[in-house]
């Protein structure tokens, strides 16, 4: 059974794992305690068997917009609704902090993420060039929560 919950600084190891099977960065343990003392509810783990398989990790970057940094779920479990519970816990903080949009960046070549967030109701907005830190240029999406 999958639980979704909000990320203790305990849950740092296993992030990493998920990390380096996920996503092609790599950032210093300490990011993510500066995440979490950002916004707390802001960042989520979704669990399987007491074991962290995947989380959302998002920051303020306005009164009203929040922007997701990271978002990540473990290779094996893909497919079966959990990235899709991470969000829908995010939209719930987003909702009792009074946001009311959501940015992220995500890699061009990534078709997966591409077609998860669109499929969540983000739209391209834009882009940023050599974003990432192969050079790698990102689209720029967002989603206006509803009421
Ligand atoms: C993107 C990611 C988070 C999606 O997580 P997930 O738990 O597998 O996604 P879900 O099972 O909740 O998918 C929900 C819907 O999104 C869409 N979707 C998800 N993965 C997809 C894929 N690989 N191809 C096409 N559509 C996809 C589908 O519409 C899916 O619904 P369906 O399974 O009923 O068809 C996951 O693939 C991942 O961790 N990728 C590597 C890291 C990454 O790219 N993170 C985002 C960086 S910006």
């Amino acid at each position: 059974m999958i639980t979704v919950r909000p990320f203790s600084p305990t849950d740092i190891p296993s992030i990493l794992k998920v990390v380096e099977q996920s996503l092609g960065e790599t950032y210093p343990p300490s990011l993510y305690l500066t995440v979490h003392n950002l916004w707390c509810e802001g960042f989520l783990v979704a669990l399987e068997n007491g074991q962290v398989v995947a989380f959302v990790a998002a920051v303020p970057t306005g009164s009203k917009v929040a922007r997701v940094l990271m978002l990540a779920v473990t290779p094996k479990c893909r497919r079966r609704s959990i990235g899709r519970r991470l969000m829908e816990g995010l939209y719930i903080s987003c909702r009792v902090r009074g946001v009311d949009t959501i940015v992220l960046e995500v890699r061009k070549s990534n078709k997966e993420a591409l077609a998860f967030y669109e499929r969540q109701g983000f739209s391209v907005f834009g882009e940023m060039k050599q974003f990432y830190s192969n050079g790698e240029d990102a689209w720029k999406m967002m989603k206006v929560l509803g009421t």
